[in-house]
């Protein structure tokens, strides 16, 4: 009977198992797998505007090719996603509908606007380098495919960070307009960064059974927390300043201090109403309303390909 399927099941993530496809899962189990990586994948879809707004506006030929080379990789990163929802007997169509219409989310992070080319860099630096925070674990999710996909997404995200603190640390050895700019945009993305890994674990109503369920392998709290570890060494090196007068090491913690960021910008954000919002959505619409005809040219083929086998 069920029960035992449901022991079965818990003994396997006990275990630290792989749930596949075919295994038996709880209901809830499936339908929580389907909104977070439907939702990391409508994030990695949207991430690609931002950077994509400074494409034709790159300062070099060399950086031109290294943010195409990346927001290439976002897209790719989008696909290995929905690919995975896909196993779980979801239709990518529906879930690119429930994103246009606000029936599911995407990163707050990508509610902001790049104003600088310095935002391209800090993008790289913080929210890549958040990301990478959050994803690294996830490579160790119960869920086989979204677990694999992680692996791969991991590796080119790195590069991602990188390519970031590169161009931050070429534009630190310019002029003070350049230094300035680093600083205005590390200003302007610290804290919707910190935003990304979620709500406080308080205020968290997904992370208990997610931690249960080793879909999550650590809380909202503990990732924010190792990613203000990590990056307040990398700023001390760029010779930025982070805009908080509180972060300060605490020798008893053994982890960095820091403010609360703003849980009422961030809960406007998810709403719709964040700085970029609309943009986003109605670019993602767009786009995919100019990108039909490609979809049914594919679709035709691949019938006249099966015809062409029956025949
Ligand atoms: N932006 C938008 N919504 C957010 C959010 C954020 N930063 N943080 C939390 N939320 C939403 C949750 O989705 C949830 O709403 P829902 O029930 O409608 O889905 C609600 O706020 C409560 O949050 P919880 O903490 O209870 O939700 P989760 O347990 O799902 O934790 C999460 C949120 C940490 C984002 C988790 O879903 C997760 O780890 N997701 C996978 C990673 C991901 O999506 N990363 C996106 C970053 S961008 C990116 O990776 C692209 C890179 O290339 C830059």
């Amino acid at each position: 009977g069920t029960a035992q399927l449901e022991a079965e099941f818990q003994n396997r993530v006990a275990a630290d198992q792989r749930i596949e496809p075919r295994d038996w899962m709880p209901e809830a189990y499936r339908t929580t797998l389907v909104r977070q990586i439907a939702q990391h994948a409508h994030s990695e879809i949207i991430g690609m505007q931002p950077e994509g707004d400074w494409l034709g506006r790159a300062p070099s030929l060399r950086r031109k090719a290294i943010l195409l080379a990346k927001v290439q990789d976002e897209a790719g990163h989008g696909l290995y996603l929905y690919a995975a929802t896909e196993t779980l007997g979801v239709d990518r169509a529906d879930l690119t509908e429930r994103l246009i219409e606000g029936r599911q989310k995407y990163s707050s992070i990508f509610n902001y606007p790049t104003l600088s080319f310095a935002d391209v860099g800090v993008i790289g630096w913080l929210v890549d380098g958040a990301a990478i925070c959050n994803q690294v674990p996830l490579c160790r999710s119960s869920y086989g495919p979204y677990a694999r996909a992680m692996v791969r997404i991991c590796k080119e995200e790195s590069f991602h960070q990188r390519q970031g603190y590169e161009l931050l640390l070429t534009m630190m050895s310019g002029t003070d307009d350049q230094r300035q700019m680093v600083q205005d945009a590390t200003n302007r993305w610290w804290w919707p960064s910190l935003m990304m890994f979620g709500p406080p674990d308080g205020e968290s109503p997904n992370t208990r059974q997610s931690m249960a369920w080793r879909i999550k392998r650590h809380t909202n709290d503990e990732l924010r927390q190792r990613f203000v570890d990590i990056t307040v060494p990398q700023a001390h090196r760029l010779g930025v300043e982070l805009p908080d007068s509180a972060l300060s090491w605490n020798p008893e913690r053994g982890h960095y201090d820091f403010s609360e960021p703003d849980w009422d910008e961030f809960t406007q954000v998810i709403k719709g109403y964040g700085p970029c919002n609309a943009e986003r959505i109605s670019r993602r619409a767009a786009a995919h309303r100019r990108g039909a005809w490609v979809r049914e040219a594919a679709a035709a083929h691949a019938a006249k390909s099966r015809r062409r086998e029956e025949d």
